[in-house]
């Protein structure tokens, strides 16, 4: 028995699917290399010393996903593929409705055909849109995304939990990430955002490395301690294990609808972000308050107790752990 990993290439996925293969577990990855490379998946051979079914293919072509499913014994798929860019997603709102909506749809089709029905989601805080209290529990109110990127992910969202009342034989479970930064500790996987970043923590390394001159600071006239946005900043090998427990609970539930949020709990500002970059690497990072940046909430942070008490998941890595791990992946690869 397989377990399918859309978009294993990419950031998450190819993070996730170490730690699944520490686990003894079987993966199988699809991925187009729309925001990855093969490179990830040489890696992650190397980092867990395992090997695994690899198919190029786009996860929205359904004829070469049920070949997939043909060829393989997959018992659940955790859905990573998808396109995650805020700012591109408003100037190309249909590319970004068709490739995550349409997308999840065939693998959900494709996975019902084939009696498939463990089904893990990589939601995001965003639908919290303005969250109403924080910290931000599982039961506050979705809605009210800025831009089509965090729109499809409260859409799809809405799918399952139709697709579930409809079905309850369906095992589901949707991981809202807070904001994954950081890197495997060998430097072999990370984030290479193509083009010039639009988060902060790839922003905040490449200013270090000297790629970029300068970070904006995107208003420091926010509610907060020091003005600048709060966030909840959660190490990308604590998120990937949270993908683990969460199958884990599939597998001895048998039959649900889960949700769960994946932050460590605690806010940092912007200017914590840039102290505690410097402080961990010995790097300058030079830095200008800039206007808000549109779309953007003052603070944002998990009460991730749900996640602790039902998976037994606690994110253990600290901030110094993701600059350190950040820095490391740039330095090996730039
Ligand atoms: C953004 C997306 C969110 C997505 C998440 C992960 C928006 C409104 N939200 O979250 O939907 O799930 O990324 O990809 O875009 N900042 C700067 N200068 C920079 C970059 C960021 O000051 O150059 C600040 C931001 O104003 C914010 C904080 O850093 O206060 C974090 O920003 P970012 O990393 O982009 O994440 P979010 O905006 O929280």
């Amino acid at each position: 028995m397989a377990i399918l990993l859309p978009g294993g290439a990419g950031y998450i996925g190819s993070h996730t699917a170490v730690e699944l293969l520490k686990e003894g577990k079987d993966i199988v990855i699809i991925d187009d290399f729309s925001n990855s490379t093969p490179k990830a998946l040489e890696a992650i051979k190397k980092i867990t010393g395992k090997d695994f079914k690899f198919y190029e293919m786009d996860y929205a072509d359904r004829e070469k996903l049920e070949k997939v499913f043909e060829e393989n014994k997959i018992d659940a798929v955790i859905n990573f593929a998808g396109f995650k860019a805020v700012g591109e997603s408003v100037q190309k709102p249909i590319e970004y409705y068709t490739n995550n909506i349409s997308g999840a749809l065939v693998v959900l089709d494709v996975m019902r055909k084939y009696g498939c029905k463990k089904f893990i989601f990589s939601s995001s805080a965003t639908v919290y849109g303005d969250p109403q209290v924080i910290p931000i529990t599982e039961e506050c109110e979705v809605g009210g995304t800025t831009n089509p990127y965090g729109t499809t992910k409260l859409f799809i969202e809405q799918i399952l939990k139709d697709v579930y009342k409809s079905d309850n034989t369906w095992d589901i479970c949707i991981l809202r990430y807070f904001n994954p930064v950081g890197a495997h500790e060998s430097g072999l996987i990370g984030e290479e955002p193509k083009g010039i970043p639009n988060n902060l923590m790839p922003y905040v390394s490449r200013v270090a490395a000297g790629i970029l001159p300068e970070l904006s600071v995107f208003g420091n006239d926010y509610d907060t301690p020091d003005g600048t946005g709060v966030r909840d900043y959660i190490h990308v090998v604590d998120l990937a294990k949270g993908h683990v427990k969460a199958l884990e609970k599939l597998d001895k539930e048998n039959e649900g609808l889960y949700i769960y949020n994946l932050g460590t709990g605690t806010g940092y500002s912007v200017l914590d972000m840039v102290k505690a970059f410097e402080e961990s690497t010995g790097k300058i990072v030079k830095y200008k308050i800039a206007p808000r940046r549109p779309g953007d909430i003052a603070t944002c942070f998990a009460d991730p107790a749900k996640a602790r008490r039902e998976l037994g998941w606690v994110a253990e890595k600290t901030l110094e752990d993701m600059c350190k791990d950040s820095w490391n992946f740039i330095e090996k690869n730039s």
